[in-house]
């Protein structure tokens, strides 16, 4: 299998389950991984549900079932930078998880034990391949790290905290996660969300407003960046 393609929501899948052909179903902890054609590539698509743990759990289960050369997570993301829009795109270079804290015991804040990581970097070739089919579109994308926690960010000082400690310019609650299970499975990772909101107060009425169109725009950005390579 070539692509496995993750995404929290219906929403955020919904046009590559679409444009999929030949689909099987397997269903896996509650989870349906839907596998066929993508753009002439074999690929997976799951939706894996909301936060760290579910889409850790979907990734190890998608590397195991499906063997897949890359891994991309795809949806909608909460901006924490003026340069990040409703409607922009974020093509990630890297991922933390803002929510990982072990500083009492003298770990810097955002330390993964174990792995002694903060960031998670991005597989730098298929990164590139996203932000040429942005380009290409004329999307208005930025690269960046993307802070992941199982918390949706919508409060002015949060976002601040986040941004400044990570220098991250954009939050989510998948990424971080899916990055750490390809991280120790050796499985190369790519990270691409649309923004939705701002993270601040006012992501309490702009995420419902913007959601369902931002979730689209991801998920088209990663089928013309598949459609570049064999459509
Ligand atoms: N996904 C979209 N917007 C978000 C936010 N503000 N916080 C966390 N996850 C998000």
């Amino acid at each position: 299998m070539e692509f496995g393609i993750i995404a929290a929501m219906q929403k955020e899948a919904a046009l590559l389950l679409e444009k999929m052909q030949e689909k099987t179903e397997t269903v896996i902890g509650g989870v349906t991984y839907t596998a066929g054609v993508l753009c002439g590539r074999t690929a997976v698509v799951a939706v894996c549900g909301v936060g760290k743990v579910f889409s850790a759990l979907c990734a190890q289960a998608m590397i195991l079932r499906f063997s897949p050369r890359y891994i991309i997570n795809t949806g909608v993301a909460g901006s924490l930078s003026t340069a990040l829009h409703i409607g922009d795109l974020v093509i990630a270079d890297g991922a933390v998880q803002h929510d990982m804290d072990t500083s009492a015991v003298g770990d810097p804040v955002g330390m993964i034990s174990g792995i002694n990581k903060i960031l998670l970097q991005t597989d730098e070739a298929l990164t590139k391949k996203l932000k040429a089919a942005a380009a290409a579109v004329g999307a208005r994308a930025v690269g960046g790290v993307v802070a992941t926690g199982d918390r949706f960010v919508a409060d002015g000082a949060e976002k601040r905290r986040i941004a400044d400690t990570f220098g991250a310019v954009a939050c989510e609650m998948e990424g971080g996660a899916v990055a750490q299970a390809c991280f120790v499975n050796g499985v190369p990772f790519a990270l691409l969300r649309a923004i939705s909101d701002d993270a601040s107060g006012k992501a309490q009425t702009d995420y419902p407003a913007f959601a369902d169109r931002a979730a689209r725009k991801s998920a088209a950005l990663l089928l013309t960046a598949l459609e570049g390579e064999a459509c």
